[in-house]
């Protein structure tokens, strides 16, 4: 009885140190490389598309911010931004030469958001972390790979943002909003991209919010602009010439196609401007917002965004842990929150944004 106990107690010892030399060996093995074994950072950036103007202002902070951090940590960091022009397989491609050319991460604005299967057998084929950010991936690919990551923003928070706007307007000012005394918003919508997470969400929680805090909406039309001013112009012109001055509220997915509605609108001869609504805070949303021909915006962080982009490539580079205030959801994904802009405080914005 006492040998077997003995017995028992040996293989116990033996798990428990194996156990612990696994355990310790993989730490171990976790080698973080220092500044002066990498020496040169290269990090690929591939977005969808080169004229999306919220895009570009996010792809100009990266690299401004990756110039800083080159000075600042003393080694040499380059950003290789090229457009996918709006094709999937033109952007596998791309993260093929990435990983021909050794850069050590890949960050990617999925073209297709649904198909991100080509992009991570690419980058995993090498062993390059993918850092996805602003299209959402779906959650069976995030989860296929531990060195897939997610930079973005909720976008259900940026539709009741929207909607937050359009009731605090009606709120102090209903009578001249519902042009036509009906006690009813007559509204139109201008939508972004089909099947992007922001464009449905948006449209769905902005008109619930409003709806929820009791008035009563009408849609008079739907039409979508795929973030794009000029498409938003002429949708938005085809919206005037069937509903004119029946139109109270424009419900913009973004900045861009608000802009464009806008131009639509002075171009059209309607009297009484509706209200317009958008998302982003890109300059010249701010600027209009400024000058109180939209009545408000919701700020999509991209300064935010792009410093999660450049800290966590740089970590990732040198094999480093995240830094703690990134604040990663299972150390995979990152949401930085939206925030109103409205005309009492649009001056902060353009403050702190230029
Ligand atoms: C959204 C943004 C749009 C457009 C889109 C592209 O978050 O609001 O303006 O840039 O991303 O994916």
């Amino acid at each position: 009885m006492k040998q077997s106990r003995k017995k028992i107690a040996g293989v116990i010892v033996v798990l428990l140190l194996s156990v612990c030399f696994y355990v310790g060996g993989k730490q171990f093995f976790k080698h973080q490389k220092s500044i002066d074994e990498v020496k040169h950072i290269k990090i690929g950036v591939s977005i969808y598309d080169e004229y999306d103007t919220y895009i570009a202002e996010l792809m100009q902070e990266v690299s401004s911010l990756a110039k800083k951090k080159e000075m600042e940590e003393k080694i040499a960091i380059t950003v290789d931004v090229q457009s996918a022009g709006g094709s999937q397989i033109t952007q596998n491609d791309q993260i093929e030469s990435f990983v021909d050319k050794n850069y050590n991460v890949v960050c990617v604005g999925l073209v297709d958001r649904t198909d991100a299967s080509g992009v991570i057998d690419k980058a995993k084929s090498a062993d390059i972390p993918i850092i996805f950010f602003n299209r959402e991936l779906v959650n069976e690919d995030l989860e296929r790979w531990d060195k897939i990551y997610y930079v973005g923003a909720d976008a259900v928070q940026s539709g009741v943002m929207q909607g937050e706007i359009i009731l605090e307007a009606c709120k102090k000012n209903f009578e001249s909003i519902d042009k036509n005394k009906d006690g009813i918003l007559q509204y139109v919508i201008i939508e972004g991209e089909p099947g992007h997470q922001d464009a449905l969400v948006r449209t769905e929680y902005s008109v619930k919010t409003v709806v929820n805090a009791g008035y009563t909406l009408q849609k008079l039309g739907n039409e979508i602009a795929n973030w794009n001013k000029a498409q938003a112009i002429t949708k938005m012109t085809s919206l005037l010439e069937k509903y004119g001055e029946e139109i109270e509220v424009v419900i913009s997915n973004n900045d861009e196609m608000a802009l464009g509605a806008l131009e639509a609108i002075k171009n059209s001869n309607i009297e009484s401007y509706p209200l317009v609504v958008g998302v982003d805070g890109v300059q010249g949303g701010l600027e209009s917002v400024k000058k109180k021909e939209m009545i408000g915006t919701v700020y999509n962080d991209y300064r935010g965004q792009a410093k999660a982009i450049v800290e966590m490539a740089f970590a990732l580079s040198l094999q480093q842990d995240f830094p703690e205030e990134l604040n990663l959801i299972e150390n995979k994904s990152i949401y930085l929150p939206y925030q109103k802009i409205t005309y009492d405080n649009v001056q902060e914005y353009i403050r702190m944004l230029n």
